[in-house]
């Protein structure tokens, strides 16, 4: 019989890819198992961003968020969780990943697209009150230079809320993130609300046993 993939492994075949294209047939077979996958290996990202920012959120019946990258839908699980009333809309480029939120019945709208750093988000400008994305700013997932339309989506005062890992593998990445993350605040577009190192991972891949990192970051639309 042959043996069953692990959790690491999967996510370990959707995180190294060469190409954009690979990244997104291993999502695809991920699909099926990725809560599943995702819980055995302590996944708590969601569970941290919440901790640290849920406090900033607009939580009304007339608060709209748009989930970004938002695969099978766990985000938007947890604002439920924690109790958030509002609408919430989702862009998620996987379509299996998605189908598998749609079917959970969280969200009021989703588009099957990619998010990139060379056209708008295919949304109206100043639409949402919180952009949220969890686990994927990340190399060969959401390009840094996506930042920009993300804060044309919101609105004034809105709320962009996400995390990045903090790990040796995505500190390229993350260095060139923090330099866009500066430029927007320096040109007064935003303003850092609250940033904290969580837990992403209750063990990490390489080294069982201690924790893979985070950092969530909290931002105002200016
Ligand atoms: C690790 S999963 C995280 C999913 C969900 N946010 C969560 O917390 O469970 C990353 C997701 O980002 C999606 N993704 C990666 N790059 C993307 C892009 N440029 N535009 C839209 N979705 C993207 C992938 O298809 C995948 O579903």
């Amino acid at each position: 019989m042959a043996e069953e993939q692990s959790g690491w492994s999967y996510i370990s075949d959707v995180v190294h890819q060469d190409t954009p294209d690979n990244r997104d047939k291993a999502y695809s077979k991920m699909a099926p198992v990725y809560d599943l996958k995702m819980s055995d290996v302590g996944s708590v990202g969601n569970q941290n961003l919440i901790k640290v920012g849920y406090e900033f959120v607009n939580n009304s019946e007339s608060s709209l968020m748009l989930d970004i990258a938002a695969g099978t839908g766990w985000t938007a699980e947890h604002f439920r969780e924690a109790g958030y009333v509002g609408q919430m809309d989702a862009i998620e480029m996987n379509a299996a990943m998605l189908d598998i939120a749609i079917a959970k019945g969280l969200y009021r709208k989703t588009q099957c697209q990619e998010v990139s750093d060379q056209s708008p988000l295919p949304v109206a400008d100043e639409t949402y009150d919180i952009v949220t994305a969890t686990g994927a700013f990340l190399d060969n997932h959401l390009p840094q230079g996506c930042i920009p339309y993300i804060l044309k989506a919101l609105k004034l005062g809105g709320l962009f809320l996400f995390n990045c890992r903090k790990t040796e593998y995505n500190e390229v990445y993350h260095n060139e993130l923090m330099r866009m993350l500066e430029k927007m605040t320096s040109e007064k577009r935003m303003i850092l609300v609250k940033k904290e190192e969580t837990d992403l991972f209750q063990m990490n891949c390489n080294e069982p046993g201690k924790p893979t990192k985070a950092i969530v970051y909290v931002f105002r639309k200016l």
